[in-house]
């Protein structure tokens, strides 16, 4: 019945024909043949302040950035038992009955909250998925991300928010090294980014994504670029995260101790458009649920997007006109509404 059609408990894993509004037309459910070549980095020696190590560092993820943007970390600092953690927890949230997700249901217009596609029953190409999205501030003197699970879901998951909080600090930790590394891989002043970040609010977003009785037909994420800076990805072992680059799709293998980093459309301006953001996708399973923790650095809302001036200099002209991180938001809420839990299909301005 209607009910348990739209609000059972995982009602997506349930269905044996996939509904119409959550098949994707054709051209977006090409499979992926190949593997990805994101280049493997190794931060172990950046980390420890090694010159040498650094640039090797540095000229991979160049590399990789004027190609299609995608490059994955391994030795990042991050303690492995803090992500399986965060994996543990986030699947005590997905598992609560549907009315309890639902309590913490993100609201139009808002970014923060619990989504089921199930919750739009006139849209189409629905993504196959439930997602969490969170904010975080670093420069706060309060926890926000351990307020923010208090506030919302109480003391029961009060471990939750803790453990995010620390996820989330780690992430953040990690994606301001990373821009670093790609302001040094761009041969200007390895702080030059910093300032821009500073007190800005970073998006998390835990993505679930039930198995799929017709997985030819639906996507877990369709297609899109992210307009954020940059993107720290864990996925699973099941693999599903495909980059189309070269003009393919092509799939990227699951490492359980990489991260997955990818340029998004802020950098790309942030790096007069030498560095990549990529379209890719989340495909499903017919076999095994899928999930993974995707972290999103972005600027300070207020603060002016624009390349360093010795990259316009070297480059000849400036690529996009200055904005600011809100105004793109704004943007990419305004225009992609129906999608607007994961400002999906953003395509480039
Ligand atoms: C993933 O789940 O692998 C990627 C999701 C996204 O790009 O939004
Ligand atoms: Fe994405």
């Amino acid at each position: 019945d209607v009910q348990t059609r739209f609000f059972g408990p995982s009602w997506l894993q349930m269905q044996s024909h996939v509904p119409m509004n959550f098949i994707w037309p054709k051209e977006c459910l090409v499979n992926a043949h190949e593997e990805l070549q994101a280049p493997l980095v190794d931060l172990d020696g950046f980390l420890r302040g090694d010159e040498e190590a650094t640039h090797r560092a540095a000229e991979l993820i160049s590399k990789a950035c004027l190609t299609h943007g995608f490059f994955q970390v391994i030795n990042h600092g991050v303690d492995q038992r803090l992500i399986g953690e965060a994996y543990n927890q986030m699947d005590g949230f997905f598992k609560l009955p549907i009315d309890r997700k639902l309590s913490v249901r993100k609201i139009p217009g808002s970014m923060w909250g619990y989504s089921g596609a199930h919750a739009d029953r006139f849209s189409s190409k629905l993504p196959w998925k439930e997602t969490l999205s969170f904010p975080f501030h670093d420069n706060n003197s309060e926890p926000v991300v351990t307020n923010y699970f208090n506030s919302t879901l109480g003391k029961t998951f009060e471990q939750t928010g803790v453990t995010f909080q620390k996820y989330c600090e780690a992430m953040k930790g990690l994606g301001m090294k990373l821009m670093e590394l790609l302001a040094i891989s761009l041969d200007v002043d390895r702080f030059h980014y910093k300032d821009l970040f500073e007190d800005g609010c970073s998006i998390m977003r835990c993505n679930y994504y039930p198995s799929c009785q017709q997985p030819s037909l639906a996507l877990g994420t369709g297609p899109h670029c992210d307009p954020t800076t940059l993107t720290i990805l864990h996925q699973d072992q099941v693999g599903g995260l495909d980059v189309f680059a070269d003009k393919k799709w092509q799939t990227v293998r699951p490492l359980p101790h990489a991260l997955v980093v990818n340029i998004g459309d802020t950098f790309t301006a942030l790096s007069n458009g030498r560095y990549k953001s990529c379209l890719h996708r989340a495909v499903v399973n017919q076999y095994k649920e899928r999930r993974s923790l995707a972290f999103f650095v972005c600027p300070k809302e207020d603060k002016v997007v624009r390349p360093p001036e010795d990259i316009v200099r070297r480059d000849g002209t400036k690529q996009y006109p200055d904005f600011t991180w809100s105004k793109l938001l704004e943007f990419t809420q305004k225009y992609y509404r129906a999608d607007e839990d994961t400002l999906q299909n953003f395509t480039k301005w």
